[in-house]
């Protein structure tokens, strides 16, 4: 099991309705950046959410709460990556921890026109290099292809 701690963070008040209560929206939005964390170090490309499993709250945070968010490369498609994010809670005042999430995030890689391109470049850019280098062994033998 690979499973890293990818985010730590405190839930402030800014991301909790007036009862002290964090939004939903908020966690969801740290499980992306820290999944995200996980695929761009694969992919070393840009990277894009294309899609979240259903998603179940099972405990509550609280304004001060310090909110883990463990992330683990689950699979490597063509394209895509499957990232699974854990989210546990500190309590502030009493040190327990508690699971309060999980989620299923699937990323894509995408090249600079914003279209999917294979995860592992490896085998492209090899022979795009060898191309390159025939071209160049043409050229210094003066052959016109
Ligand atoms: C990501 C994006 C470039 C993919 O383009 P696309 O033409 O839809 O992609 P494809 O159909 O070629 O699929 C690409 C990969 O995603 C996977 N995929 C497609 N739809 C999926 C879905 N609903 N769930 C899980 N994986 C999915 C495919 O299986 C494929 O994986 P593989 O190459 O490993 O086999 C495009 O959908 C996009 O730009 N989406 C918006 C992304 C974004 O902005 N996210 C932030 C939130 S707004």
């Amino acid at each position: 099991m690979d499973r890293k701690l990818t985010i730590q963070v405190v839930a402030m008040p800014s991301d909790a309705n007036p009862d002290g209560d964090i939004f939903g929206g908020w966690i969801l939005s740290q499980m992306d950046l820290a999944a995200g964390v996980v695929a761009q170090k694969e992919a070393r490309c840009r990277v894009v959410t294309i899609a979240i499993d259903s998603m179940v709250f099972k405990n509550p945070v609280h304004v001060g709460d310090r909110i883990c968010c463990y992330a683990e490369m689950i699979k490597v498609g063509t394209t895509s990556m499957k990232i699974k994010v854990e989210v546990w809670v500190t309590d502030k005042m009493t040190d327990d921890r508690r699971q309060v999430t999980e989620g299923l995030f699937t990323f894509v890689a995408i090249d600079e026109n914003g279209k999917p391109q294979p995860v592992d470049r490896r085998e492209a850019e090899a022979k795009k290099q060898a191309q390159r280098d025939l071209e160049q062994k043409r050229a210094e033998h003066g052959i016109v292809s």
